[in-house]
């Protein structure tokens, strides 16, 4: 009745652990991708302003005309590049955007790769397309999380369709560089692959205002579909709003697929988008510093441990330690959870070869991510001493 791809599907690791004590006030959480501060009222003010005025109803089927224009503007503004209208969509959420961009480019027969460690809900979304998938690992160094292009090349088959990237990353903070971009770009241009970027977290970046982008270096005739949003850089998780940039070919298809999506973002959301593109810019420098400060405090009581291996990551807001022993991952975060309160997303969720790491959000109030980090290493000594 059910098709198997679909019945095989498996809550990830993330939700696991976080559902047996999600919204427990004794509990530390910093298992979810989010800051614990809510949107900032200059947005939050233009959403209910959109309401009262009665922006209630269906709209464009790639995202309202002035949203669209505002997202040529920011992306002109930080680029320097000139995109067509024709190449955006606004479905919903970036993570509605990833659904979408699968199932453009993924067939049963097909094969995706993922750049790995990742976000688990990729593996998902490509899961239910039948397509199969694997992943290619960045490796842990010294000098933090790398890539090597020539495992990419390796680990590309003759029906890979679809390569997944995600810049800075979740959950490894790992920047591409330019050379590389161009790198993977040429490969995929000749081998007619799709990437699919994902740069949610262009913005979240310490030193650098911006993140090197796809969008910088590409042909609007190339196969890549550039994933981005609002949730990370303004602090708007909850407000399901992010929009992809395809080939401006596909701008018919584009506008029919979202409409038997979502048909667009919610109006009234879409023009707190607007404000946020068109004002947002202090946001996004005071949110940033606040995360600064949030991982200078993880590098200064994680980085220097005998038991965990953990570089200064250079974008998003995670820290993904290597805890040295550990056995399993899953252990770890329900252990922590039950014995110090404290929630964290467990390794093995991000793909092969992490069961000994776990994931925490640094984006949080600095007095209590500071106490978490405390019972993190009280837990990690007790377990593993
Ligand atoms: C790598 C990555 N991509 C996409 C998303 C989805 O973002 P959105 O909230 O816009 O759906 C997330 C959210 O955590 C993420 O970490």
């Amino acid at each position: 009745m059910f098709k198997t791809e679909f019945i095989k599907l498996k809550q990830n690791g993330i939700t696991k652990t976080a559902f047996q004590r999600l919204g427990d006030p004794d509990v530390i959480p910093l298992w979810f991708g989010e800051g614990d501060l809510a949107t900032p009222s200059l947005i939050r003010d233009e959403a209910k302003i959109a309401l009262d005025s009665g922006e209630t109803f269906y709209g464009h089927t790639r995202g309202k005309a002035e949203l669209r224009a505002a997202i040529l503007n920011y992306v002109q503004s930080i680029y320097n590049v000139d995109i067509k209208d024709e190449r955006i969509t606004v479905p919903g959420s970036s993570m509605s955007a990833i659904t979408l961009a699968c199932q453009m480019t993924l067939s049963k027969s097909d094969h995706a790769l993922i750049v790995s460690p990742h976000w688990p809900n990729i593996d998902r979304a490509i899961q239910v397309t039948g397509a199969e998938y694997s992943c290619v690992r960045q490796l842990q160094t010294k000098n933090g999380w790398q890539l090597v292009i020539e495992d990419v090349r390796k680990s590309v088959r003759k029906n890979t369709r679809a390569i997944y990237i995600n810049s800075p990353s979740n959950p490894t903070g790992w920047v591409m560089s330019r050379e590389q971009q161009n790198e993977l770009l040429e490969f995929c241009r000749s081998r007619q692959i799709t990437i699919i970027a994902d740069e949610v977290y262009h913005r979240t970046t310490y030193g650098i205002n911006v993140a090197p982008s796809f969008l910088e270096i590409a042909s609007e005739t190339d196969p890549l579909i550039v994933v981005n949003g609002f949730s990370k850089a303004y602090a708007m998780t909850g407000w399901r709003l992010g929009w992809m940039i395809t080939p401006a070919s596909i701008s018919e298809q584009m506008a029919t697929l979202s409409e038997c999506y979502n048909t667009s973002a919610p109006a009234f959301i879409q023009r707190a988008g607007i404000k946020a593109l068109a004002e947002g810019e202090n946001i996004i420098t005071e949110l940033r510093d606040n995360y600064a400060i949030g991982r200078d405090i993880v590098m200064e009581k994680l980085g220097n441990h005998p038991l965990i291996q953990l570089t200064t990551p250079t974008g998003a807001f995670y820290a993904f330690p290597k805890i040295i022993g550990l056995s399993s991952s899953e252990e770890f975060a329900n252990s922590l959870l039950q014995k110090e309160n404290v929630g964290v997303a467990p390794g093995y969720t991000f793909g092969p070869g992490n069961d000994e790491h776990i994931r925490l959000c640094f984006a949080q109030s600095h007095t209590k991510l500071k106490e978490a980090l405390e019972r993190i290493v009280k837990h990690v000594e007790f377990c593993l001493q």
